[in-house]
């Protein structure tokens, strides 16, 4: 049989970046070897490491290379080195290139709580029973990609100007696609605005009412973006899928990150409209940030970059095998009380658990990555 092959940009960026990176292309190689299949890796600069190279947040020709990979597994860009704000190149200027550039319109940040991190939230344990919920951002249109004007005028009288528009296209893709997601969850859908006060979000409930009456099977309720932040914490349990413009959804899902025990914890995929070989093309990139301070010190969590990995192995490559291997392979290293420093309980009882670091967080979840011998056998023998 030959092996599966499949195309994997990496983007390792600043930081904490390279070092989640590197963790979660070992887990991806040891699934690849216990599943049948091989990754081409090839690795592009972008944020401040660009910056230092190229003078430019991230190359037009890294960006199309990227393109034409089977997907992206990002790191995380910026630092304090590159952060000055009357500065012309960001780090941050390589998101928006690729999101733009790649028209990744929809962005999935899921949030669970596994039951061994309960005691890692501030949260209080009987809110978090059962949280399993969606955030689907908008990710290449409003504020992020509005006309601006940048700080000007003498000191006294300075302005600038952001500006969030919207057209009925880009609000109903992304609308349609959490309905979709959320028929096969729980078949709710909460669409999140501030239709009180602002056009766009007048504009976001039409259409999104609109493409409810398509769907009979999924509820959908409307909700202002600031009670929704409420209940965020208040009643975590009740979230399914919620739906939101890129700025909201920015907000809202460093909040849920809070539910999961840590920042470190979580995934996420940006996806367009094209379809690659195996699957719908995206990038992946854990939600945190670059986390200057733990940079290259073997102290981050690579759990988000492991389970953004797992997302690309299933909507990407189609590899719903190795995807949920890498999660139960997670899951079980948790149970086995493996913690990074931003997982330890807060004053708590660390009783059975055991501190690692990145690379003992990773081996420890490249040794539950196996699937059994007759499991392996079968596949082995298929032609
Ligand atoms: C995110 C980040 C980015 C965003 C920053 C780094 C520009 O916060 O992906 O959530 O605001 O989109
Ligand atoms: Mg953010």
């Amino acid at each position: 049989m030959t092996d599966a092959r499949y195309r994997i940009a990496t983007i390792p960026g600043d930081g904490v970046g390279p070092d989640v990176v590197a963790a979660a292309c070992r887990v991806v190689d040891t699934a690849g070897a216990q599943f049948g299949f091989t990754v081409d890796w090839s690795e592009h600069l972008a944020g401040g490491a660009a910056i230092d190279e190229y003078g430019v947040a991230i190359r037009p020709e890294d960006v199309e290379a990227c393109g034409t990979a089977d997907a992206i597994l990002l790191g995380a860009v910026g630092g304090p080195t590159w952060s000055d704000p009357s500065a012309t190149v960001r780090p941050e200027q390589a998101l928006f290139a690729l999101r733009g550039g790649l028209g990744l319109y929809a962005n999935l940040r899921p949030v669970s709580v596994h039951p061994a991190l309960i005691a890692s939230s501030p949260l209080r344990p009987e809110l978090l029973a059962g949280v399993d919920l969606l955030i689907v951002r908008e990710l290449t249109g409003g504020v992020y990609f509005g006309a601006r004007e940048e700080p000007a005028g003498a000191p006294g009288s300075r302005r600038a100007v952001d500006t969030m528009p919207y057209a009925e296209h880009e609000i109903r893709r992304v609308v349609e696609l959490a309905f979709q997601l959320a028929a096969d969850r729980r078949g709710n859908v909460m669409s999140v605005d501030k239709a009180n006060v602002l056009a766009t979000s007048r504009l976001w409930r039409t259409v999104a009412t609109e493409v409810g009456a398509e769907w009979p099977s999924v509820t959908l309720a409307h909700q202002l973006v600031d009670s929704c932040a409420m209940l965020l914490v208040r009643r975590p349990a009740d979230f399914d899928v919620v739906v939101t413009e890129n700025l909201f959804g920015d907000i809202l899902s460093d909040e849920a990150a809070v539910l999961a025990g840590s920042l470190g914890m979580l995934p996420s995929a940006s996806l367009g409209e094209r379809r690659a070989e195996h699957g719908i093309f995206g990038l992946y990139e854990p939600i945190h940030g670059s986390a200057p301070d733990i940079a290259g010190r073997d102290l981050a969590n690579p759990i988000g970059t492991i389970l953004s990995a797992a997302m690309l192995l299933r909507l990407s490559l189609g590899r719903e095998d190795a995807a949920a291997a890498l999660e139960a392979a997670v899951s079980d290293t948790l149970d086995a009380g493996f913690r990074t420093a931003d997982l330890m309980p807060p004053g708590g009882d660390t009783a059975g658990l055991n501190q690692v670091g990145t690379q003992g967080m990773t081996g420890a979840i490249v040794d539950r990555i196996a699937i059994p011998e007759a499991a392996r056998e079968t596949a082995a023998a298929r032609p």
